[in-house]
Protein backbone atom coordinates (compact mmCIF):
# COMPACT_ATOMS: atom_id res chain seq x y z
CA UNK A 1 0.00 0.00 0.00
CA UNK A 2 0.98 3.49 -0.63
CA UNK A 3 1.98 5.54 2.30
CA UNK A 4 -1.21 7.61 1.53
CA UNK A 5 -4.42 7.29 -0.10
CA UNK A 6 -6.89 9.68 -0.76
CA UNK A 7 -10.36 8.06 -0.50
CA UNK A 8 -14.08 8.88 -0.67
CA UNK A 9 -15.54 8.72 3.16
CA UNK A 10 -18.97 7.32 1.39
CA UNK A 11 -18.06 4.49 -1.33
CA UNK A 12 -14.32 3.83 -0.51
CA UNK A 13 -13.34 4.89 -4.42
CA UNK A 14 -9.57 6.34 -4.69
CA UNK A 15 -8.66 9.18 -6.23
CA UNK A 16 -5.32 10.67 -7.57
CA UNK A 17 -3.68 12.44 -5.29
CA UNK A 18 -1.80 14.61 -7.83
CA UNK A 19 -4.27 16.43 -8.83
CA UNK A 20 -6.70 18.84 -7.17
CA UNK A 21 -10.06 17.06 -5.57
CA UNK A 22 -12.50 17.99 -3.21
CA UNK A 23 -15.02 15.41 -3.91
CA UNK A 24 -15.86 11.37 -4.85
CA UNK A 25 -15.78 11.94 -8.88
CA UNK A 26 -18.22 8.71 -8.19
CA UNK A 27 -20.76 9.93 -5.16
CA UNK A 28 -19.69 13.30 -4.47
CA UNK A 29 -19.22 12.91 -1.07
CA UNK A 30 -15.91 13.86 0.73
CA UNK A 31 -12.97 12.55 0.30
CA UNK A 32 -10.20 11.88 2.91
CA UNK A 33 -6.51 11.04 3.09
CA UNK A 34 -5.72 7.47 4.67
CA UNK A 35 -2.49 6.56 5.94
CA UNK A 36 -0.68 3.21 6.35
CA UNK A 37 -0.19 3.43 9.98
CA UNK A 38 1.94 0.72 10.09
CA UNK A 39 4.38 1.94 7.51
CA UNK A 40 4.25 5.13 8.73
CA UNK A 41 5.19 3.47 12.41
CA UNK A 42 7.99 2.28 10.77
CA UNK A 43 9.02 5.50 9.80
CA UNK A 44 8.59 8.17 12.89
CA UNK A 45 10.72 5.14 14.20
CA UNK A 46 13.35 6.09 12.10
CA UNK A 47 13.13 9.98 12.70
CA UNK A 48 13.67 12.22 15.29
CA UNK A 49 10.47 13.71 15.43
CA UNK A 50 10.37 13.72 19.33
CA UNK A 51 13.67 15.81 19.58
CA UNK A 52 11.93 18.55 17.05
CA UNK A 53 10.40 21.74 18.38
CA UNK A 54 6.32 21.35 18.71
CA UNK A 55 4.98 22.84 15.55
CA UNK A 56 2.70 21.62 12.40
CA UNK A 57 6.25 20.39 10.71
CA UNK A 58 7.15 18.25 13.75
CA UNK A 59 5.34 15.91 12.69
CA UNK A 60 6.45 15.92 8.85
CA UNK A 61 6.26 12.67 8.30
CA UNK A 62 3.18 12.07 9.03
CA UNK A 63 1.76 14.89 6.76
CA UNK A 64 1.05 13.57 2.86
CA UNK A 65 3.40 16.53 1.13
CA UNK A 66 6.10 14.87 -0.98
CA UNK A 67 9.27 15.23 1.18
CA UNK A 68 11.40 17.04 -1.72
CA UNK A 69 8.65 19.57 -1.36
CA UNK A 70 9.56 23.41 -0.38
CA UNK A 71 7.41 23.93 2.69
CA UNK A 72 5.66 27.07 3.09
CA UNK A 73 5.83 27.77 6.30
CA UNK A 74 5.37 30.96 8.89
CA UNK A 75 5.59 28.78 11.57
CA UNK A 76 2.64 27.66 12.61
CA UNK A 77 1.52 25.36 15.63
CA UNK A 78 3.54 24.70 18.67
CA UNK A 79 0.24 26.74 20.62
CA UNK A 80 0.24 26.72 24.29
CA UNK A 81 -1.61 24.52 26.17
CA UNK A 82 -2.54 26.92 28.97
CA UNK A 83 -3.20 24.90 32.15
CA UNK A 84 -6.35 27.09 33.80
CA UNK A 85 -6.51 26.48 37.57
CA UNK A 86 -8.23 29.47 38.32
CA UNK A 87 -10.82 28.55 36.06
CA UNK A 88 -10.57 24.95 37.24
CA UNK A 89 -11.33 25.75 40.37
CA UNK A 90 -14.14 28.58 39.77
CA UNK A 91 -16.03 25.74 38.29
CA UNK A 92 -14.74 22.73 40.74
CA UNK A 93 -13.11 20.98 38.36
CA UNK A 94 -9.99 19.32 39.65
CA UNK A 95 -8.27 19.98 36.17
CA UNK A 96 -9.11 22.54 32.87
CA UNK A 97 -6.37 22.81 29.67
CA UNK A 98 -7.14 25.37 26.92
CA UNK A 99 -5.26 24.34 23.49
CA UNK A 100 -5.07 28.71 22.51
CA UNK A 101 -4.54 28.26 18.55
CA UNK A 102 -5.62 31.84 18.25
CA UNK A 103 -1.49 32.10 18.96
CA UNK A 104 -0.89 30.99 15.16
CA UNK A 105 0.91 33.47 13.14
CA UNK A 106 -2.40 34.57 11.78
CA UNK A 107 -4.18 34.24 14.96
CA UNK A 108 -6.15 30.80 14.37
CA UNK A 109 -6.21 27.33 13.80
CA UNK A 110 -6.34 27.83 10.26
CA UNK A 111 -2.68 28.29 9.71
CA UNK A 112 -2.10 24.57 10.34
CA UNK A 113 -3.91 23.82 7.60
CA UNK A 114 -2.99 26.48 5.70
CA UNK A 115 1.24 25.82 4.93
CA UNK A 116 -0.01 21.97 4.29
CA UNK A 117 -2.86 23.41 1.94
CA UNK A 118 -0.33 26.12 0.34
CA UNK A 119 2.70 23.84 -0.14
CA UNK A 120 0.37 21.66 -1.50
CA UNK A 121 -1.03 23.69 -4.08
CA UNK A 122 2.22 24.52 -5.27
CA UNK A 123 3.12 21.05 -5.37
CA UNK A 124 0.03 20.79 -8.14
CA UNK A 125 1.50 23.26 -9.80
CA UNK A 126 -1.84 25.91 -8.85
CA UNK A 127 -1.99 29.84 -9.79
CA UNK A 128 -4.62 31.24 -8.18
CA UNK A 129 -6.20 29.64 -4.71
CA UNK A 130 -9.47 30.63 -3.59
CA UNK A 131 -11.34 29.99 -0.69
CA UNK A 132 -15.03 31.07 1.05
CA UNK A 133 -14.33 32.34 4.18
CA UNK A 134 -16.39 33.65 7.36
CA UNK A 135 -13.47 35.92 7.73
CA UNK A 136 -10.15 33.29 9.68
CA UNK A 137 -9.61 31.28 6.48
CA UNK A 138 -9.85 33.99 4.34
CA UNK A 139 -7.16 35.79 6.48
CA UNK A 140 -4.65 32.68 6.47
CA UNK A 141 -5.36 32.01 2.83
CA UNK A 142 -4.48 35.76 1.99
CA UNK A 143 -1.13 35.44 4.25
CA UNK A 144 0.14 31.96 2.54
CA UNK A 145 -0.89 33.23 -0.94
CA UNK A 146 1.53 36.11 -0.26
CA UNK A 147 4.10 33.73 1.04
CA UNK A 148 4.13 31.15 -2.08
CA UNK A 149 3.54 34.10 -4.64
CA UNK A 150 -0.18 33.57 -5.56
CA UNK A 151 -2.92 34.92 -6.76
CA UNK A 152 -5.68 34.97 -4.35
CA UNK A 153 -9.30 34.97 -4.25
CA UNK A 154 -11.30 35.61 -1.08
CA UNK A 155 -14.77 35.22 -0.85
CA UNK A 156 -17.00 36.49 2.63
CA UNK A 157 -20.62 37.25 3.30
CA UNK A 158 -20.94 40.79 3.28
CA UNK A 159 -21.06 42.81 6.76
CA UNK A 160 -20.46 40.03 8.64
CA UNK A 161 -16.97 39.74 8.77
CA UNK A 162 -15.10 40.83 11.76
CA UNK A 163 -13.13 43.97 11.35
CA UNK A 164 -9.59 42.25 11.96
CA UNK A 165 -9.90 39.16 9.97
CA UNK A 166 -10.93 41.85 6.81
CA UNK A 167 -8.25 43.61 7.85
CA UNK A 168 -5.85 40.81 7.19
CA UNK A 169 -7.30 39.67 4.05
CA UNK A 170 -7.11 43.10 2.70
CA UNK A 171 -3.64 43.54 4.02
CA UNK A 172 -1.79 40.77 2.78
CA UNK A 173 -2.87 41.33 -0.72
CA UNK A 174 -5.88 39.11 -1.67
CA UNK A 175 -8.65 40.08 -3.63
CA UNK A 176 -11.74 40.35 -1.20
CA UNK A 177 -14.87 39.70 -2.78
CA UNK A 178 -18.04 40.76 -0.59
CA UNK A 179 -21.06 38.60 -1.45
CA UNK A 180 -24.37 39.79 -0.84
CA UNK A 181 -25.60 36.01 0.45
CA UNK A 182 -24.07 33.91 3.70
CA UNK A 183 -21.24 31.97 4.26
CA UNK A 184 -22.83 29.03 2.90
CA UNK A 185 -23.94 30.47 -0.63
CA UNK A 186 -20.33 31.82 -1.03
CA UNK A 187 -19.23 28.78 -0.40
CA UNK A 188 -21.41 27.25 -3.29
CA UNK A 189 -19.65 29.79 -5.66
CA UNK A 190 -16.73 28.89 -4.61
CA UNK A 191 -16.70 24.92 -4.92
CA UNK A 192 -18.17 26.21 -8.76
CA UNK A 193 -15.35 28.49 -9.22
CA UNK A 194 -12.83 25.56 -8.88
CA UNK A 195 -14.46 23.79 -11.90
CA UNK A 196 -15.08 26.86 -14.16
CA UNK A 197 -11.80 29.52 -13.66
CA UNK A 198 -9.79 26.27 -12.35
CA UNK A 199 -8.73 28.03 -8.74
CA UNK A 200 -7.96 25.87 -6.64
CA UNK A 201 -10.09 25.86 -3.17
CA UNK A 202 -8.68 25.78 0.17
CA UNK A 203 -12.14 25.16 2.51
CA UNK A 204 -11.60 22.39 4.78
CA UNK A 205 -13.31 20.36 1.66
CA UNK A 206 -10.00 20.08 0.98
CA UNK A 207 -8.43 16.99 2.16
CA UNK A 208 -4.89 18.67 2.99
CA UNK A 209 -5.89 21.22 5.40
CA UNK A 210 -7.43 18.72 7.35
CA UNK A 211 -4.24 17.12 7.36
CA UNK A 212 -2.52 20.16 8.31
CA UNK A 213 -5.13 20.53 11.34
CA UNK A 214 -4.46 16.91 12.67
CA UNK A 215 -1.57 17.99 14.11
CA UNK A 216 -3.39 19.87 17.00
CA UNK A 217 -4.21 16.72 18.28
CA UNK A 218 -0.62 15.36 18.10
CA UNK A 219 0.13 18.70 19.71
CA UNK A 220 -2.09 18.11 22.83
CA UNK A 221 -1.27 14.43 23.48
CA UNK A 222 2.35 15.17 23.68
CA UNK A 223 1.83 18.43 25.86
CA UNK A 224 0.03 16.20 28.49
CA UNK A 225 3.49 13.99 28.79
CA UNK A 226 1.73 11.28 26.41
CA UNK A 227 -1.36 11.39 27.13
CA UNK A 228 -4.79 11.73 25.74
CA UNK A 229 -7.57 14.12 27.43
CA UNK A 230 -10.48 12.29 28.59
CA UNK A 231 -12.83 14.98 26.53
CA UNK A 232 -12.12 17.90 24.35
CA UNK A 233 -14.75 20.26 23.36
CA UNK A 234 -14.59 22.21 20.06
CA UNK A 235 -16.73 24.25 18.43
CA UNK A 236 -18.04 23.39 15.39
CA UNK A 237 -18.74 25.32 12.21
CA UNK A 238 -17.99 24.11 8.91
CA UNK A 239 -17.33 20.83 11.30
CA UNK A 240 -13.31 20.65 9.26
CA UNK A 241 -11.91 20.67 12.58
CA UNK A 242 -13.50 18.33 15.17
CA UNK A 243 -12.99 15.52 12.30
CA UNK A 244 -9.34 16.38 11.82
CA UNK A 245 -8.81 16.20 15.83
CA UNK A 246 -11.00 12.84 15.56
CA UNK A 247 -8.28 12.13 13.07
CA UNK A 248 -5.36 13.16 14.65
CA UNK A 249 -6.14 11.37 18.06
CA UNK A 250 -6.92 8.27 15.99
CA UNK A 251 -3.69 8.01 14.27
CA UNK A 252 -1.58 8.76 17.30
CA UNK A 253 -3.41 6.19 18.87
CA UNK A 254 -2.79 3.19 15.89
CA UNK A 255 0.74 4.73 16.02
CA UNK A 256 1.21 3.85 19.53
CA UNK A 257 2.39 7.06 20.06
CA UNK A 258 -0.89 7.28 22.63
CA UNK A 259 -2.99 4.92 24.42
CA UNK A 260 -6.78 5.96 24.36
CA UNK A 261 -8.62 8.69 22.89
CA UNK A 262 -10.92 12.17 23.95
CA UNK A 263 -14.43 11.75 23.36
CA UNK A 264 -15.15 14.65 21.12
CA UNK A 265 -18.05 17.42 22.67
CA UNK A 266 -18.57 19.51 19.47
CA UNK A 267 -20.43 23.09 20.44
CA UNK A 268 -22.06 25.17 18.27
CA UNK A 269 -23.83 28.35 18.46
CA UNK A 270 -27.39 28.12 19.07
CA UNK A 271 -28.51 30.12 16.21
CA UNK A 272 -26.21 27.85 13.62
CA UNK A 273 -26.87 24.62 14.90
CA UNK A 274 -27.62 22.05 12.11
CA UNK A 275 -25.19 19.64 13.98
CA UNK A 276 -25.93 19.78 17.40
CA UNK A 277 -30.14 19.00 16.17
CA UNK A 278 -28.74 15.32 15.20
CA UNK A 279 -27.42 14.74 18.29
CA UNK A 280 -30.59 15.82 20.55
CA UNK A 281 -32.50 13.78 19.17
CA UNK A 282 -34.05 16.98 17.18
CA UNK A 283 -33.68 14.71 13.93
CA UNK A 284 -32.04 11.51 12.22
CA UNK A 285 -31.40 13.51 9.34
CA UNK A 286 -29.40 16.59 8.59
CA UNK A 287 -30.95 19.42 8.18
CA UNK A 288 -29.68 22.55 7.05
CA UNK A 289 -30.36 26.10 8.58
CA UNK A 290 -31.68 28.64 6.36
CA UNK A 291 -30.62 32.02 7.60
CA UNK A 292 -27.68 31.35 10.96
CA UNK A 293 -27.15 34.02 13.24
CA UNK A 294 -24.88 34.46 16.04
CA UNK A 295 -22.60 36.65 17.86
CA UNK A 296 -19.76 34.28 16.96
CA UNK A 297 -19.76 35.21 13.12
CA UNK A 298 -17.00 32.54 12.25
CA UNK A 299 -19.15 30.02 13.09
CA UNK A 300 -22.43 31.58 11.67
CA UNK A 301 -22.84 28.43 9.11
CA UNK A 302 -26.30 26.97 8.11
CA UNK A 303 -24.96 24.00 5.81
CA UNK A 304 -21.54 22.67 7.25
CA UNK A 305 -19.51 21.17 4.29
CA UNK A 306 -17.65 18.76 6.58
CA UNK A 307 -20.76 17.66 8.22
CA UNK A 308 -20.76 13.50 7.46
CA UNK A 309 -16.74 13.93 8.37
CA UNK A 310 -17.69 15.26 11.53
CA UNK A 311 -20.81 13.29 12.69
CA UNK A 312 -18.72 10.58 12.12
CA UNK A 313 -15.95 11.21 14.14
CA UNK A 314 -17.67 12.48 16.89
CA UNK A 315 -20.10 9.52 16.94
CA UNK A 316 -16.87 7.23 16.80
CA UNK A 317 -15.46 9.28 19.62
CA UNK A 318 -18.43 8.84 21.83
CA UNK A 319 -18.72 12.21 21.91
CA UNK A 320 -21.51 14.64 20.95
CA UNK A 321 -22.46 18.06 20.27
CA UNK A 322 -24.75 20.70 21.85
CA UNK A 323 -25.66 24.22 22.08
CA UNK A 324 -24.74 27.55 23.86
CA UNK A 325 -26.26 30.72 23.38
CA UNK A 326 -24.58 33.79 22.41
CA UNK A 327 -25.14 35.71 26.14
CA UNK A 328 -23.25 31.70 27.50
CA UNK A 329 -20.18 32.50 24.65
CA UNK A 330 -19.35 35.71 25.77
CA UNK A 331 -19.83 35.07 29.30
CA UNK A 332 -17.32 32.47 28.14
CA UNK A 333 -15.18 35.00 26.18
CA UNK A 334 -15.06 37.22 29.36
CA UNK A 335 -14.14 34.32 31.98
CA UNK A 336 -11.23 33.51 29.89
CA UNK A 337 -10.10 36.59 29.25
CA UNK A 338 -10.43 37.94 32.93
CA UNK A 339 -9.55 34.98 34.61
CA UNK A 340 -6.58 33.50 32.62
CA UNK A 341 -5.42 36.30 30.31
CA UNK A 342 -6.81 34.32 27.11
CA UNK A 343 -7.74 36.48 24.80
CA UNK A 344 -10.34 34.23 22.55
CA UNK A 345 -12.43 35.60 19.52
CA UNK A 346 -16.40 34.34 20.44
CA UNK A 347 -16.17 31.41 18.46
CA UNK A 348 -12.88 30.78 20.12
CA UNK A 349 -14.81 30.47 23.64
CA UNK A 350 -17.60 28.65 22.31
CA UNK A 351 -16.27 25.18 23.53
CA UNK A 352 -15.67 26.72 27.03
CA UNK A 353 -19.06 27.71 27.03
CA UNK A 354 -19.95 24.51 25.78
CA UNK A 355 -18.38 23.08 29.32
CA UNK A 356 -19.21 25.53 31.70
CA UNK A 357 -23.17 24.88 30.60
CA UNK A 358 -22.20 20.61 30.69
CA UNK A 359 -20.87 21.50 34.40
CA UNK A 360 -24.15 23.11 35.27
CA UNK A 361 -26.36 20.91 34.25
CA UNK A 362 -24.20 18.13 35.81
CA UNK A 363 -23.26 16.32 32.71
CA UNK A 364 -19.69 16.20 33.01
CA UNK A 365 -17.17 14.35 35.08
CA UNK A 366 -15.49 17.37 36.95
CA UNK A 367 -12.68 14.55 37.73
CA UNK A 368 -12.23 14.08 34.06
CA UNK A 369 -8.93 14.98 32.10
CA UNK A 370 -10.77 18.07 30.09
CA UNK A 371 -8.87 20.02 27.06
CA UNK A 372 -10.94 22.92 25.44
CA UNK A 373 -10.00 24.01 21.99
CA UNK A 374 -9.77 27.89 21.66
CA UNK A 375 -9.37 28.86 17.81
CA UNK A 376 -9.06 32.14 17.05
CA UNK A 377 -7.75 35.48 19.30
CA UNK A 378 -9.84 38.17 20.40
CA UNK A 379 -8.02 40.40 17.94
CA UNK A 380 -9.92 39.43 15.09
CA UNK A 381 -13.11 40.81 16.79
CA UNK A 382 -12.13 43.92 18.59
CA UNK A 383 -16.18 45.81 18.02
CA UNK A 384 -17.79 42.48 19.64
CA UNK A 385 -14.74 43.22 23.10
CA UNK A 386 -15.19 46.79 22.89
CA UNK A 387 -19.09 46.72 23.50
CA UNK A 388 -19.49 44.41 25.85
CA UNK A 389 -16.30 46.38 28.24
CA UNK A 390 -16.26 49.15 30.56
CA UNK A 391 -15.38 52.07 28.46
CA UNK A 392 -11.82 53.85 29.10
CA UNK A 393 -12.53 56.65 32.35
CA UNK A 394 -11.87 60.25 30.74
CA UNK A 395 -10.22 62.57 33.17
CA UNK A 396 -7.98 66.03 33.28
CA UNK A 397 -4.55 65.60 32.77
CA UNK A 398 -3.68 66.33 36.74
CA UNK A 399 -2.63 63.83 39.73
CA UNK A 400 -5.63 64.83 42.10
CA UNK A 401 -8.23 63.93 38.69
CA UNK A 402 -6.41 60.20 38.98
CA UNK A 403 -6.39 60.05 42.83
CA UNK A 404 -10.23 60.72 42.88
CA UNK A 405 -10.50 58.04 39.86
CA UNK A 406 -8.94 55.34 41.55
CA UNK A 407 -9.97 55.40 44.91
CA UNK A 408 -13.22 55.51 43.37
CA UNK A 409 -12.58 52.09 41.70
N1 LIG B 1 -13.45 28.82 15.37
C1 LIG B 1 -13.02 29.79 14.55
C2 LIG B 1 -12.30 30.94 15.15
C3 LIG B 1 -13.26 29.69 13.16
O1 LIG B 1 -12.82 30.66 12.36
C4 LIG B 1 -13.97 28.57 12.66
C5 LIG B 1 -14.26 28.46 11.23
C6 LIG B 1 -14.38 27.58 13.57
C7 LIG B 1 -14.10 27.74 14.91
C8 LIG B 1 -15.10 26.37 13.13
O2 LIG B 1 -14.24 25.45 12.52
O3 LIG B 1 -15.44 25.26 10.38
O4 LIG B 1 -13.64 23.67 10.98
O5 LIG B 1 -15.82 23.59 12.15
N2 LIG B 1 -14.05 29.35 10.38
C9 LIG B 1 -14.18 29.21 8.93
C10 LIG B 1 -13.65 30.43 8.21
C11 LIG B 1 -15.47 28.73 8.47
O6 LIG B 1 -14.07 30.70 7.10
O7 LIG B 1 -12.77 31.10 8.75
P1 LIG B 1 -14.82 24.42 11.44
Amino acid sequence: MAPYTMRCIECGKTHDMGKPAYACSSCGNLLEIEMDTAEAAERIEKSDFQERPISVWRYRELIPVDPRSQVLSLREGGTPLFDCSRLAKKLGMRSLHVKFDGMNPTGSFKDRGMTVGITKAKELGMKIVTCASTGNTSASLAAYAGLAGLKCVVLIPEGKVALGKLAQAMMHGSTVVSVKGNFDQALEMVMKSSETLGMYVLNSVNPFRIEGQKTAAFEVCDQMGGKAPEILYIPVGNGGNSAAYWKGFSEYEALGQVKGHPAIRGVQAQGAAPIASMFEGKSDKFIPVKNPDTVATAIRIGNPANWKKTVRAIRQSGGKVSTVTDTEILNAQRLLARHEGIFAEPAGAAAFAGLVKDIQNGVVDKDAEIVCVSTGHGLKDPDIAIGQSTKPRVIEASMSALERLVKET
